[in-house]
């Protein structure tokens, strides 16, 4: 199965990347501690796809957010990634086809999209790369 190295080491906190991963589009984010804090004071019994942030980031790492870049709707591609685009009203990411907001852990807030972002299988390859696939 073909995998995809990300070297990480560029990506600023509160900036994100694009990658591709099996002709996927893959969002890098490196979230900051005041993100990490909006993810973490939300109840997850609340959501619509209940997860923790914790549960969707490797241990000690809980700042890179590593998702598909998918909408879990109908498949557009949600903005967020590029500095100045729309995150949506939960600071996450935005599919602007239908208006589904995510929130700074990449779950659903609001809209019709049925699931959080995707979280694929990755991991630390080093302090700098990722490995995904
Ligand atoms: Fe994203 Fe419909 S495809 S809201």
């Amino acid at each position: 199965l073909a995998s995809t190295e990300v070297d990480i080491s560029k990506i600023a906190p509160g900036q994100a990347i694009k990658t591709v991963w099996r002709k996927q589009p893959v969002f890098v984010r490196n979230l900051t501690p005041q993100e990490i804090v909006e993810a973490n004071k939300v109840d997850v019994s609340s959501l619509r796809d209940p997860q923790s942030l914790a549960e969707r980031t490797k241990p000690g790492k809980e700042n890179w957010l590593i998702t598909l870049g998918v909408c879990t709707h109908l498949g557009c591609v949600p903005l967020g990634v590029a500095a100045g685009e729309n995150r949506g009203e939960y600071g996450g990411y935005f599919c602007p086809c239908h208006g589904s907001h995510y929130d700074t852990a990449a779950r659903i807030r609001k809209g019709p999209a049925p699931t959080n972002l995707v979280v694929p299988e990755y991991e630390f390859t080093s302090d700098t790369v990722v490995t995904i696939g």
